[in-house]
């Protein structure tokens, strides 16, 4: 199984280019279910979640075609087997996106239900109660959603908790539902409205995605569309954050800074000197960051998947800094690792009290989710001596060519077997 050796160090100098978002593109393969018509995307990053997303496609009867340009071509000419099975949606939950498009094309869709995550229990019942306020049947029957509809019907719905993939999951039925649908609560991630561009595309009649109250009105039938995929905003904050801990001045390109306001006001805040283009980045960063204390939040607060990269950073700031994650309950594993690695962190329910070292010790890690991942590069990379990473399966669903992009900016890190 591959590992990552890094010897840390080093300052980060030099230029990489930003990939598509994952989560973006996730939901946006998922409207090819919406039409007969061929989906072209570009940006599309090269990550194992997306191959997954392809393969779950492909084995419901759509024609995926690769072109160059980051391009993939998505052709549900018709949808054979709509079905979501467990093997996949185990590996990657964001699988359930399929089942408002499914059930909107399909009239019915079995999907697996995905049971829990190292980051917390991550429940579904936002995705149910929508589908079945438009009019679905769904029932839970041997760890599946079996779930029908004639013909979803537009309802206003309520969200009692604001979920990314959940908004996706019912704007992408309500796209094609009878009548109009209202969404309150809804999330305002950037890859939300990312989406409802690529659906209003494709003809769908979508408003407000990006405030919390989004208006859908369905129409009889979609087309086929050509979209670009927005940058990752969490692969941006990743490279940020790994200058601000080790040092440096790196320049991001193909980047999407007005969707990253609360990760640079933080990193301001420790000390980092950012410039920003309309699609580049650039950040400085000269001596030791300040310590600084960051609570997860939805969009437009700072990001839960931006928080194990700041804990490696407030790890070797000058400081006590405070965490505090509210979106997920499971969501500090990289905490324990963290301390292998020297770091002085004390837990206290949901907020973990990090109080900065001089210096971080290279050692043997393990690497428990994306997220944890990344902070665990950001540690190496300024930890003194070798750390060497395991299980980085976890990094490669969601950073594309990661050891790659770090090389270019001067880090010493490879992979190894
Ligand atoms: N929740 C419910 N019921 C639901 C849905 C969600 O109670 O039906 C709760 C969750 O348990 C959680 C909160 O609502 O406590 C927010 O979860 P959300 O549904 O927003 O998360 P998600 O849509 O499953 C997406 C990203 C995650 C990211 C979260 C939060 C995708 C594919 N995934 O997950 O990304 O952490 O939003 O921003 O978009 C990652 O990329 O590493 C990652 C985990």
């Amino acid at each position: 199984m591959d590992k990552l050796l890094i010897t840390g160090g080093r300052p980060l100098e030099g230029e990489v280019r930003v990939s598509g978002a994952k989560n973006a593109a996730l939901p946006i393969m998922c409207t090819a279910l919406l039409t007969e018509d061929p989906l072209k995307l570009t940006n599309v990053p090269a990550l194992m979640d997306l191959r997954t997303m392809a393969k779950l496609l492909a084995q419901m009867g759509v024609e995926v075609g690769t072109q160059s340009d980051c391009g993939i071509e998505l052709r549900a000419r018709a949808v054979t087997n709509p079905e979501a099975p467990y093997e996949l949606v185990k590996t990657m939950r964001a699988s359930v996106l399929v089942l408002g498009p499914l059930l909107a094309r399909c009239g019915q869709a079995r999907v697996s239900l995905p049971g829990g995550c190292a980051i917390g229990a991550r429940p579904v019942d936002q995705h149910i109660k929508g589908l079945q306020a438009m009019g679905a049947t769904i029932s839970i029957e041997h760890g599946f959603m079996n779930a029908r509809a004639e013909r979803l019907r537009g309802a206003r719905i309520a969200m009692e908790v604001v979920t990314v993939t959940g908004t996706e999951q019912l704007m992408m039925a309500a796209a094609l539902a009878e009548g109009t649908t209202v969404l309150e609560n809804a999330a305002r991630e950037p890859e939300v409205v990312d989406l409802a561009r690529c659906l209003r595309m494709m003809g769908a009649k979508i408003e407000g995605a990006g405030s919390d109250l989004i208006r859908i009105e369905g129409v009889g039938s979609l087309a086929g569309a050509e979209h670009r995929v927005m940058p990752d905003r969490i692969e941006t904050g990743t490279f940020l954050a790994a200058a601000a801990a080790a040092g440096g001045r790196i320049r991001l390109t193909g980047a999407a800074p007005d969707t990253l306001a609360a990760t640079l006001g933080k990193l301001r805040e420790a000390g980092a000197r950012i410039q920003t283009g309309d699609s580049t980045i650039e950040i400085e960063m000269a001596g030791r960051p300040a310590a600084v204390s960051v609570t997860t939040a939805p969009y437009p607060g700072f990001a839960t998947d931006m928080q194990a990269q700041f804990m490696a950073l407030a790890a070797i700031a000058d400081g006590a800094a405070q965490i505090t994650e509210t979106i997920f309950e499971n969501r500090f594993m990289h905490a324990l690792e963290l301390q292998r690695l020297g770091a002085d962190i004390a837990i206290h329910g949901n907020t973990a009290v990090v109080t900065g070292v001089e210096r971080l010790q290279g050692a043997k890690v393990m690497a428990t989710d994306l997220r944890a991942s990344a902070s665990l590069v950001i540690a190496g990379l300024v930890a003194q001596g070798r750390t060497l990473i395991d299980r980085i399966y976890h990094l490669d669903r969601g950073y594309d060519a990661l050891e790659r992009k770090l090389g270019a900016l001067g880090a010493r890190i490879e992979r190894v077997h």
